[in-house]
């Protein structure tokens, strides 16, 4: 895609699932990727698969729900490699009906859903707006769009986050900075499969959610990161404010 070679790219949560894909499709695009993740051996694994295939990445240990070490770890980065492309791709929840949540529970999904690209992003946006411009996307959900039975708070967050995106897209748009939004539906990666063992029947879920995507199958990690390229890339130079969702034909709104 036209203006990928060269930059300089954060993925949070790029140790594994979603993140990890686009962390390994950036890097060939020949940015310069930055993981930063709580997991630090995760995240040191995917910079030397990067590496070893001849791209140039890198690994920060960072919990996200610490404003002083995320403003730090931008920082940081920005300083190493310069900074144009922001993605939000790090969230965590689990399947309770929400009259069995506790508000401890719902302070650990909002930290992370919500607070940490809070965070991610109050420190970004003047270092962006410092070089220029820059590209944002964040990983919401279907969930955030459609709403879905048993996570009703992380839904919260991830509409949270849509329209934060479209907020920040008109506050910004005179700094060249474009906020997009890339919304997964239920993709097979070890968070999704963590909600499984969850659950008393597994198997009938995973069918149910199968047969709910008209395209008949559930997603992989590696359908999300060409959307996540392209809203990164100058070909989406003129597109800002907008959501997409890479899910099979889930959620198809007009
Ligand atoms: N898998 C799905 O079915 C699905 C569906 C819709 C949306 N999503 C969204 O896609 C994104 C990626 O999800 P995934 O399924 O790949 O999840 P995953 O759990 O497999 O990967 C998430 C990564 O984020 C990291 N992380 C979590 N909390 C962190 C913290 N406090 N600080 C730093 N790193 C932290 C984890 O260590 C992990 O490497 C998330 O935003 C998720 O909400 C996933």
């Amino acid at each position: 895609m036209r203006g990928l070679q060269g930059k300089s790219a954060i993925v949070t949560g790029g140790g594994r699932g979603i993140g990890a894909a686009i962390v390994e499709r950036l890097a060939e695009e020949g940015v310069c990727v930055t993981v930063f993740d709580i997991v630090a051996e995760n995240a040191v694994a995917v910079v030397e698969k990067v590496c070893a295939a001849g791209g140039n990445a890198h690994a920060l240990t960072v919990d996200l729900t610490d404003h002083e070490q995320v403003k730090q770890a931008i920082k940081g980065t920005h300083e190493a490699h310069g900074l144009d492309i922001v993605i939000n791709n790090a969230g965590w929840d689990l399947f309770i009906p929400f009259v069995d949540t506790t508000p401890d529970f719902w302070t650990k999904v909002i930290d992370i859903n919500y607070r940490a690209p809070l965070s991610v992003l109050h420190t970004a946006i003047p270092l962006l707006i410092r070089s220029g411009g820059g590209r944002v996307v964040t990983i919401a959900s279907d969930a955030g769009r459609g709403g879905s039975s048993g996570e009703a708070v992380y839904s919260g967050c991830k509409a949270g986050l849509i329209a934060l995106s479209k907020s920040l897209a008109r506050e910004h748009s005179r700094h060249n900075i474009t906020f997009n939004v890339v919304c997964p539906g239920p993709t097979e990666t070890p968070l999704f499969s963590g909600f499984m063992e969850g659950v008393s029947n597994p198997e009938k879920l995973r069918e149910a959610f199968r047969r709910s995507v008209p395209m008949g199958r559930i997603g992989e990690p590696n359908d999300l990161p060409g959307a996540v390229a392209f809203f990164a890339s100058d070909d989406a130079a003129y597109i800002t404010g907008q959501v997409l969702s890479v899910s099979g034909g889930l959620t198809m709104i007009g």
